[in-house]
């Protein structure tokens, strides 16, 4: 299988939202144990305005991914609010919130969560499952964004087959299908040769310039380059920190 990605990302245009796009106030999450709860987010606060390209890091463990999650409208803080383009969000109400993530947000998990036993392009096309969109015209996206990563081979195949980089190339496709309002990456170039990483950030690149607001996640302390906004995660906070000069704020100025 190549691993040659075509200008991934190229055809879609995304459309920025009236700020703040996300608004968390006051989160804290805390996971239950045998030794009583632990505590992992402490009263985080996070605005983020529509346009940025959030980069967040810190130690492994210290919340990054508890902190997508809510973010993403998938996991509920134990306390806290969580405000979506200006509309604080019911924490129960999952009809609301399954809306509101299917239509403008993408979430490109930490381990990729495809649906195993289903073709790459039904995994890509997952998202278009709760809108009033013709399946014809989902799977010709699908099929040309696909195509896009170097992953048309793949198109027919189950996703269990696939190698660790084509399941985060299918994850990243699942993702931008839409493209949403606010796109979260958890670690996305983690699996990728440094090849495929580099078109990857292009493509994240593309999709900031665009007006995509991105909040992207990594260990890799040189993709700090690529944000507006660095913020690192530690002891249950999040901090600011002062951002090398980015090509990002270039692109978008
Ligand atoms: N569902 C859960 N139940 C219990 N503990 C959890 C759960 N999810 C996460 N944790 C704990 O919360 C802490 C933060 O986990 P999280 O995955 O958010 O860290 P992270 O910063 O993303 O780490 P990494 O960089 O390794 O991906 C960890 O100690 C983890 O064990
Ligand atoms: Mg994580």
């Amino acid at each position: 299988m190549t691993s040659q990605i075509k200008n991934p990302c190229s055809i879609f245009c995304g459309s920025s939202a009236s700020p703040p796009i996300l608004h968390l106030t006051n989160i804290s999450k805390s996971y239950p144990s045998p030794a009583g709860p632990v505590e992992v987010l402490r009263a985080v606060n996070l605005q983020v305005d529509a346009g940025e390209f959030i980069v967040i890091t810190g130690p492994s463990g210290s919340g990054k991914t508890t902190l997508l999650s809510i973010a993403g409208l998938l996991d509920a803080p134990t306390a806290g609010t969580v405000a979506f383009a200006g509309q604080t969000l019911p924490p129960n109400d999952e009809e609301t919130l399954r809306d509101i993530r299917s239509r403008h947000v993408g979430m490109i998990f930490q381990r990729f969560h495809l649906l195993e036993h289903r073709s790459v392009v039904e995994n890509v096309m997952f998202r278009y499952r709760y809108l009033p969109h013709g399946r014809a015209d989902a799977r010709q996206r699908a099929l040309a964004l696909l195509d896009q990563f170097g992953l048309a081979d793949t198109a027919d195949r189950p996703a269990r087959v696939l190698s660790a980089g084509e399941r985060q190339r299918v994850a990243i496709a699942r993702a931008v299908v839409l493209p949403p309002k606010l796109l979260l990456a958890d670690e996305p170039t983690g699996s990728l040769d440094p090849a495929a990483a580099d078109r990857v950030m292009d493509c994240f690149r593309n999709l900031h310039a665009q007006g995509i607001t991105v909040i992207f996640v990594t260990h890799n302390l040189a993709l700090r380059a690529f944000a507006t906004r660095h913020l690192r995660c530690a002891e249950g906070g999040l901090a600011e920190e002062s951002n090398v000069e980015s090509p990002m704020s270039k692109v978008s100025a």
